[in-house]
C-alpha cells in the first residue's frame, strides 16, 4: 500500500518537472528511473551542533516521510526522527532525503537505521564534541576528490590527462578508511568531478555521447562517486563546501581542440547549473551558525571553531573592476546572498563572536588559495584575508590546485618572521592532491619565496592533529601507502584553560 502511494507520488512529482523542462532549452528527454524502489544509498552524515546530526540518503523514489531509527545500542533503536524532505531536481535520477536528528548527547556513539532499508543495515555515528572540550583529536581533509574507478581516476588515462593510479595503489578513499582515526572528513569543494564527463569524452576516455544526452553521463558519474563515498560518509560526518566543479555541467568550459569547439555553460541541462545538485544533496549546519545553505557556515568541535567559506560566488567587496563576474571562471552561478557583502559580513560576525577560551583554535577552509606557487585567487584574498588576519585565524586550508603546498604564516603577501613558532599571521596550506580524473597539477616555477614544502608527485590527504590549545600538527598523508610525507607543527603561545 505504502509502495503504491509512493509510486503515485513519484509520478506526480516527476511529471511537472518534465513539463517545466520541456518548455526550457535545451530540453530534457524522458527519464527512466531504475526500479530499485526505496532502498537507501549514498548515506551521509553532517554535524548539526554537538547535539544534532543531519542524516541524508538517496532513493530512486521519493519518500513521504524519511525516517531514521536510532539508539544507544544496535538492538535498541528506540528513538526515531523524520522529516518531509525528499527532494529532487530536473535530470536527477534520485531523491535526496534529509533528516535532522536533534537532542542527542554530545560525543556519544549512536546506532541508526534508515527506514526503507531492505537489508536492515545498522550503522553508527559519533556526535560532535562540545565547544570547550580540550580532549586531543584528529580530523581528515580532502579537496578535489573525484570519482575513482573505470570512469574516473584509474590505472589508465585519457589523451591529455596524467598520473594514473599504479596497479594496486591504495586510493585516497581506501587510505582514509585504513587510517580512520579521525573524527570527521572536511571536503571544501570539488566533489565527484561529474562535470568532467565531456572532457573525458573529448579525450577519448569515455565513449561519445551527444551533448543533448550528456546529462545522463553527468548524473551517472555523480552517483557513482556518492556511492563509493558512502562507506566513509555513513559512519563519519562529511562536511562539505562549494568548489568550481559543483557549479555546472562542464566546469565552465570544455574545449574540443580537434573540432575547434568550446562548449560553455549554455549546453548544460536545467538542474545541472548554479550548484543545483550540491544544494539538494547536502545539508550543512548553516541554521546553527547563521550561514547560508552549504555555501558558508561554521561549527565548533572540541577546542576548534571551524569556518567553511565560499570562494566560488558571493565574493562581495572582493570583486572589483574587471574581476566582477558572476562567480569565478565562467561558472555563471550565484550570487546566493541577498545582498552583495552578505557572506563577508557573516564571516566578520562569526569570527568576532568566537570564544577563544572555549575554542582556542580557529581553522577556516575555502576552495581556492591565494598563497600557492600556482595561479592564485586575487578576489578571494581581497574578500577574506583582512578578516582572517584581523581575527587571528590560526590556519586556512584550500585546494583547487592539484598539488600539496605548505607555506609560511602570511599576511598581505608577507611571511611572519616567527614562522610556526607563535606567529601572529594565519598559516596557509593548499592540498588539492586527493585525486581525480586528470591527475596532479604543476607548480608555477620558481616556487614562491614564502613556500616551505611542496609535492605534486603523489595523491594525498591532510590530517590535522589538535594536541592541546597550543600545538596543532598538519600532516600530508600519501594515499598510496599511508606514510606522512610532510609534518609541521604550529605553536601558539597561549595558556590552556582547563577542560
Ligand atoms: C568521438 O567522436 C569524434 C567525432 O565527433 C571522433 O573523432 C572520435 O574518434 C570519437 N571518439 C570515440 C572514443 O568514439
Ligand atoms: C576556431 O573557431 C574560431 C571561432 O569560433 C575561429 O575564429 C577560428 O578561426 C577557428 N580556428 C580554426 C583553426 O578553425
Ligand atoms: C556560449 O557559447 C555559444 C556558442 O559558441 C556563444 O554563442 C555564447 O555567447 C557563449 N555564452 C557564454 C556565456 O559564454
Ligand atoms: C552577470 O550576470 C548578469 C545577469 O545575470 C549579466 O547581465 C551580466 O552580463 C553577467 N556578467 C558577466 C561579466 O558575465
Ligand atoms: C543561482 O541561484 C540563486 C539563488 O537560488 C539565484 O539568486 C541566482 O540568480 C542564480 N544564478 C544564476 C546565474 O542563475
Ligand atoms: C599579493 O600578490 C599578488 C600577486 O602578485 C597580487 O595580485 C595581490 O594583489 C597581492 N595582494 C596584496 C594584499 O598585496
Ligand atoms: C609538478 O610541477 C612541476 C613544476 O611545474 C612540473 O614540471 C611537473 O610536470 C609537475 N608534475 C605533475 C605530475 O604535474
Ligand atoms: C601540547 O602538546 C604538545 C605536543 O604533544 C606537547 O609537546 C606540549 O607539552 C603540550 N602542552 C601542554 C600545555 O599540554
Ligand atoms: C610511500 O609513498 C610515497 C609517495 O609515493 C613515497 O615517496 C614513499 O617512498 C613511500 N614510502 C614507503 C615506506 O613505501
Ligand atoms: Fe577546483
Amino acid at each position: 500500500m505504502r509502495a503504491l502511494n509512493s509510486l503515485v507520488l513519484a509520478v506526480g512529482l516527476i511529471l511537472p518537472y518534465l513539463a517545466i523542462v520541456a518548455s526550457a532549452l535545451p530540453s530534457v528527454p524522458h527519464i527512466v528511473l531504475p526500479d530499485n524502489s526505496w532502498e537507501p544509498f549514498q548515506v551521509r552524515l553532517a554535524y548539526a551542533g554537538s547535539t544534532g546530526m543531519h542524516v541524508s540518503w538517496n532513493t530512486y523514489y521519493p519518500l513521504e516521510e524519511p525516517t531514521v531509527l536510532y539508539g544507544f545500542f544496535p538492538n535498541a533503536l528506540h528513538f526515531s526522527a523524520s522529516s518531509t524532505t525528499s527532494v529532487t531536481y530536473p535530470t536527477s535520477l534520485t531523491f535526496n532525503n534529509h533528516v535532522k536528528i536533534t537532542g542527542l548527547e554530545p560525543d556519544t556513539v549512536y546506532y541508526y537505521r534508515l527506514v526503507g532499508s531492505q537489508e536492515g543495515e545498522i550503522l553508527s555515528f559519533r556526535t560532535g564534541r562540545v565547544a570547550g572540550d580540550k580532549t586531543p583529536y584528529s580530523i581528515a581533509v580532502v579537496v578535489d576528490l573525484g570519482l575513482i574507478g573505470p570512469q574516473g581516476l584509474s590505472t589508465s588515462v585519457g589523451n591529455g590527462a596524467a598520473n594514473p593510479l599504479k596497479p594496486g595503489e591504495t586510493t585516497t578513499i581506501e587510505s582514509l578508511l585504513d587510517n580512520g582515526d579521525w573524527d570527521f572528513l572536511w571536503h571544501p569543494g570539488d566533489i565527484a568531478y561529474a562535470d568532467y564527463w565531456l572532457r573525458e569524452e573529448i579525450q577519448g576516455f569515455l565513449p561519445n555521447t551527444t551533448i543533448k544526452e550528456g546529462y545522463r553521463v553527468y548524473e551517472s558519474l555523480l552517483n557513482q562517486f556518492y556511492d563509493e563515498m558512502s562507506v566513509i560518509t555513513s559512519i563519519k560526518p562529511w562536511m562539505v563546501g562549494p568548489g568550481n566543479h559543483e557549479s555546472n555541467c562542464d566546469n565552465g568550459a570544455a574545449v574540443d581542440p580537434a573540432h575547434n569547439i568550446t562548449y560553455n555553460v549554455t549546453i548544460c541541462m536545467p538542474g545541472q547549473t548554479n550548484f543545483t545538485g550540491f544544494k539538494h544533496h547536502f545539508r550543512m549546519p548553516s541554521e546553527e551558525s547563521g550561514g547560508l545553505g552549504n555555501f558558508w557556515y561554521s561549527f565548533d568541535h572540541g577546542m576548534v571553531h571551524y569556518v567553511q567559506f565560499n570562494t566560488e560566488t558571493d565574493l562581495g567587496r572582493g570583486l572589483v573592476g574587471p574581476d566582477e563576474v558572476n562567480g569565478t571562471d565562467g561558472e555563471y552561478s550565484g550570487p546566493f546572498g541577498e545582498w552583495r557583502d552578505e557572506q563577508i559580513e557573516w564571516l566578520e560576525k562569526d569570527l568576532m563572536s568566537v570564544d577563544r577560551r572555549k575554542t582556542p583554535w580557529v581553522v577556516a577552509a575555502g576552495h581556492r588559495p591565494w598563497y600557492v606557487s600556482a595561479p592564485i585567487c586575487v578576489p578571494c584574498q581581497r574578500a577574506f584575508e583582512p578578516l582572517f588576519t584581523k581575527y587571528s585565524v590560526d590556519l586556512v586550508l584550500s585546494g583547487h590546485n592539484h598539488l600539496y603546498e605548505r607555506v609560511a604564516p602570511m599576511a598581505n603577501n608577507i611571511s611572519d618572521p616567527k614562522e610556526l613558532n607563535n606567529p601572529s599571521f594565519p598559516w596557509y596550506i593548499t592540498n588539492g592532491a586527493a585525486g581525480h580524473y586528470d591527475g596532479l597539477g604543476a607548480f608555477t616555477l620558481p616556487m614562491k619565496g614564502y613556500s616551505r614544502e611542496g609535492f605534486n608527485t603523489s595523491y594525498g590527504w591532510s590530517r590535522l592533529v589538535f594536541h592541546n590549545c597550543s600545538h596543532l600538527a598538519h600532516e600530508f598523508v600519501a594515499s598510496g601507502n599511508g606514510s606522512v610525507l610532510d609534518r609541521a607543527t604550529l605553536f601558539k603561545g597561549r595558556e590552556c584553560a582547563g577542560g
